[in-house]
């Protein structure tokens, strides 16, 4: 990201809806949680301050019982988290249409304030994952007038049609009775943002066969999609863009005649659909209560074919345009990232000024190192492993937990320099990407976070780094810029410096470690010497333009280093 080291000043912060499309600009409530543009990043403001949401998903059914969710709750909080990401199903709280049953929502909100955590909800209702289950009993025994998608044979799939107006209205009147009741009880704003649905999509095809879809397909596409396009040329994905210019940029025509016959239109077709149907939801909800709402994107996986092997018309990246013209209302497109390539799949969903949150991905170290590069290097607001009440006792997600509680402790100092654009991050791994070493330049200096590897001396030859990294380690850096050098917090990395103009050499002036306790710098050990020595070879190292000397977080247990530089 871009590195400016300039102070922002109040009249410099834009408050907006979003960064993504229509909402960006519009009015906000800005004493409930909201989103903020600050310098290049948007930010989550909760109670007035930017809040970094460490935080975790809970299973699917696990917010369903409060008593199930008692004993873990503080051990969240104990791990480090800040905020809890937990499931709302429309068949718990509508059991009997008009009927609305709020007593698992008022528990969730209290059990999640006295144990000091924000809550995410995910409002379940038409669809989890592409699939219709969470729709009440009364919706299910009647698809003569809550209608589903069809095959191309006219069979029913288990799946609502995104045409469906009742089914539509319905969620949305749900929706919208919920937000009136979080506004009306949650008076300390302890939840913060709402995902609407999950991994919305269609399975098996790449568009839906129900009539009313056919006839919507080979009608005309929507004047207002074609005017959305038109005034948002110049920030269109490429992936947009290409196949209108390509079909010939026409202001009207079928789906197929505005942007060519192919996969790629059904989904966009489908994408249009399903955020047309979601964005009334959204409205609905924000008309009550405008506080943060993101849909999140199950993504293409490397085996796909085709879309309907992946839910077709979800927020996938390639559909993102149709999602900003159709629903305003929805201010983050989140992917879920399962996939190992996480920093390229971060980049690609965060084009166009789409605000980074990540509402489901993994835990452990790769977790912490994901977690690093999101706030590092992102600008992200906040990171959640999926499944997190079934991981809170596992010693495998210990390296996770040890960033959150670091992080969290440092988290005025990130969001700060987020803003101010002085911070960047590091993300590391062995193998499968092996990306063993990453570069990044801030003010006057070029930094190089490597890999902790088995380097060892070797005679008067240059010393052995390369070649000998562990295969299945992790490390991660995220680097603030300060007065005369950087605070770094580490895991499994060396780090070291070089002029940013490449003349003459970077020197550490001066190392502490130390520990933030509630926003104050604690210094600890001044480290020197063998702490610091990372290689002895110095006829090589001034080849390479380097001291020898560096910072040395050689384990997976994160620290945080001060250091001052100067050059000779
Ligand atoms: C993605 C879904 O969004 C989650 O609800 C959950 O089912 C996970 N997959 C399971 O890995």
């Amino acid at each position: 990201m871009k590195k400016l080291f300039c102070a922002l000043t109040l009249a410099a912060l834009v408050v907006m809806g979003a960064c993504t499309g229509g909402s960006a600009g519009t009015a906000v409530q800005t004493d409930i949680p909201h989103l903020e543009k600050r310098g290049d990043v948007t930010q989550m403001i909760v109670g007035g301050k930017p809040f970094l949401a460490l935080s975790g998903e809970l299973r699917n059914s696990s917010s369903s019982s409060p008593e199930y969710m008692r004993p873990i709750w503080p051990k969240l909080r104990e791990a480090g988290l800040n905020s809890v990401i937990a499931v709302l199903t429309w068949e718990q709280i509508e059991p009997v249409e008009g009927q609305f049953e709020f007593g698992v929502v008022d528990q969730l909100i209290a059990d999640a304030r006295a144990n000091d955590l924000k809550l995410i909800f995910i409002w379940m209702g038409s669809w989890k994952n592409g699939i219709t289950s969470y729709d009440p009993v009364w919706v299910k025994n009647n698809p003569e007038r809550y209608q589903l998608a069809l095959t191309r044979e006219g069979k029913r799939l288990p799946i609502l049609s995104t045409q469906c107006a009742a089914a539509r209205d319905a969620d949305a009147k749900a929706y919208g009775a919920l937000m009136a009741h979080i506004r009306d009880v949650d008076r300390d704003q302890t939840v913060i943002m709402m995902q609407i649905e999950n991994e919305v999509g269609l399975h098996g095809y790449t568009r839906d066969y129900h009539p009313d879809a056919v006839r919507a397909f080979e009608g005309p596409v929507p004047a207002e999609l074609i005017s959305y396009l038109d005034s948002h040329f110049d920030n269109l994905l490429p992936e947009t863009r290409n196949a209108w210019v390509a079909a010939g940029r026409k202001k009207s025509g079928s789906w197929e005649e505005v942007f060519g016959v192919g996969d790629y239109t059904d989904e966009l077709f489908m994408a249009w659909s399903y955020a047309s149907y979601i964005g009334k939801i959204a409205a609905a909800g924000k008309a009550e209560y405008p506080i943060p709402t993101y849909v999140n994107a199950w993504i293409v996986q490397p085996e796909d074919l085709h879309p309907g092997n992946y839910p077709s018309g979800g927020p996938q990246a390639q559909n993102h345009d149709m999602w900003r013209a159709a629903a305003p209302g929805i201010d983050i497109l989140s992917p879920d990232i399962y996939l190992n390539d996480y920093p390229g799949i971060i980049r690609m969903y965060s084009r166009c000024g789409n605000p980074v949150f990540i509402p489901e991905s993994r835990g452990g170290q790769g977790g912490a190192a994901n977690a690093a590069f999101t706030f590092g290097e992102m600008g992200g607001i906040g990171y959640s492993p999926f499944g997190i009440d079934s991981q809170v006792d596992s010693p495998a997600n210990q390296d996770l937990y040890n960033f959150y509680r670091l992080a969290g402790s440092a988290a005025d100092e990130i969001l700060a320099a987020q803003a101010e654009g002085r911070i960047c991050g590091a993300w590391l791994k062995g193998s499968d990407p092996a990306v063993y070493k990453e570069e990044r330049v801030m003010g006057d200096w070029r930094i190089c976070f490597e890999l902790v590897s088995s380097g060892r001396r070797n005679g008067g030859a240059p010393q052995v780094t390369g070649g000998t990294y562990n295969p299945s380690s992790i490390g991660y850096g995220i680097a603030i810029q300060e007065e005369n050098g950087f605070l770094i917090l580490g895991s499994n990395v060396r780090v070291y410096f070089y002029p940013a103009d490449g003349v003459g050499t970077a020197g550490l002036a001066k190392v502490t470690e130390g520990r933030f306790e509630n926003g104050e710098w604690h210094e600890g050990r001044w480290l020197n010497g063998d702490e610091i020595q990372l290689r002895y070879d110095l006829l090589y190292a001034i080849e390479d333009g380097v001291s020898g000397q560096g910072l040395n977080f050689g384990t997976p247990t994160p620290g945080l280093i001060k250091v001052e530089l100067f050059k000779y």
